[in-house]
């Protein structure tokens, strides 16, 4: 079984291309990984997302936990065969779903006690039960136990989040006890402080992990503070470890974060926003609910080499999602991860021919156009 671990072919500023080796599979870097919440990407075939060009999607801990249950999983094969997806999977740890859907929730040193957004059922989460139901699901890459506060927040809050995501971190590490196969990630908060920032990255890097994720963003604050901690943390990180931005984001914030040398992303806009309506495409962001596309027979994008931005009016795709048809939300869905893998591939293309910068300002130049 091979080992996980990263090689940068190469650099273009901060920007770095390479790949992650894994047992399942290599990861392209910058990467985009689509979100695969209760075993699914919703209203995608897992044959159709990696023929999109995905090579990791990622899975929910909190959900798979209470439906249908790690062990349950654990004892149908693991969650790869179970879903039917043998390449890489990254599991979050739970913390973040539990903070945002939980219903009731009390946190202390120990861990976190919540109740189910499902059925109320009382459920329990410390940094050592959420490495073991990673490990009950067999994910390749597995995430610590941390604690996200929401922006704006007093900096006493932020700080102490941080501290004690330091201190799970500490025993997330202790409890992963998995193989040379499987990775362990850390987890930076300290919300909008830069101080916070740096304190985390510099105590993550010396308890050493496979890689280093940047949590607490994308959670109420502006673009530009966002970036700006990414300015502060990311030179804290450790140069040959991949660092995974959660959460994020628009392709606008997935550019300027690779800009600063980030390597990895997550996002549930794209397959989202494609069951609401909205498709991506190299123009932006058309919501297609919109009447005037009623009588449209062009397609969403021609030139591009996916079947829904193609062999589709614009008018039949308005039909179906003014509809509610789930064709509609599948096909949007399949368009915006399919730009969102053709975005990645300029990405890496760019950085490895040295001319990021110059792709970034062309992709851009697209979206301000707008629609046709
Ligand atoms: N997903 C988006 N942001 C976060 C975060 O801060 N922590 C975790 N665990 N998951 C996230």
């Amino acid at each position: 079984m091979t080992d996980f671990g990263m090689t940068i072919a190469a650099t273009d500023g901060a920007a770095r291309t390479g790949e992650l080796t894994t047992a399942r599979g290599v990861i392209r870097t910058p990467a985009f990984m689509p979100v695969g919440t209760a075993g699914t990407v919703k209203g995608m075939y897992p044959e159709q997302v990696r023929g999109l060009g995905a090579d990791i999607i990622l899975g929910n801990t909190y959900h798979l936990m209470l439906r249908p249950g790690a062990e349950r999983v654990a004892g149908l094969g693991g969650l790869h065969v179970f879903s039917n997806w043998p390449y890489p999977i990254l599991t979050d740890s739970g913390g973040f779903q539990v903070m945002s859907l939980s219903g009731l929730r009390k946190l202390d040193e120990e861990g976190v006690t919540f109740q189910s957004h499902l059925d109320g059922s009382t459920h329990r989460l410390t940094p050592e039960r959420s490495l073991e139901i990673q490990g009950l699901l067999d994910s390749d890459i597995r995430m610590q136990l941390d604690e996200c506060v929401r922006l704006p927040a007093p900096r006493q809050e932020v700080e102490r989040a941080m501290r004690m995501s330091l201190r799970w971190a500490e025993r997330s590490k202790a409890a992963f006890g998995a193989t040379k196969e499987r990775a362990l990630f850390g987890i930076v908060q300290g919300g909008d402080q830069p101080d916070l920032r740096i304190a985390s990255a510099e105590a993550l890097a010396d308890i050493g992990f496979h890689g280093y994720a940047i949590g607490g963003l994308a959670v109420g604050e502006p673009q530009d503070v966002m970036l700006a901690m990414l300015d502060t943390t990311v030179p804290a990180l450790p140069l040959d470890h991949p660092r995974y931005l959660m959460g994020v984001g628009q392709p606008d914030d997935i550019v300027e974060a690779v800009r600063r040398g980030v390597d990895m992303f997550d996002c549930v806009l794209p397959t989202r926003a494609g069951r609401h309506g909205v498709a991506y495409t190299r123009f932006g962001r058309i919501n297609m609910k919109n009447a005037r596309h009623a009588d449209d027979r062009r397609p969403i994008d021609e030139t591009m080499d996916w079947v829904p931005a193609r062999d589709y009016s614009r008018a039949y795709l308005h039909h179906l999602i003014k509809s509610g048809e789930l064709l509609g939300a599948m096909l949007l869905t399949w368009n915006n991860l399919a730009y969102y893998q053709h975005l990645m591939a300029g990405v890496r293309a760019a950085i490895a021919a040295g001319r990021f910068d110059d792709f970034v300002a062309e992709t851009k130049d697209g979206w301000a156009r707008g629609d046709l």
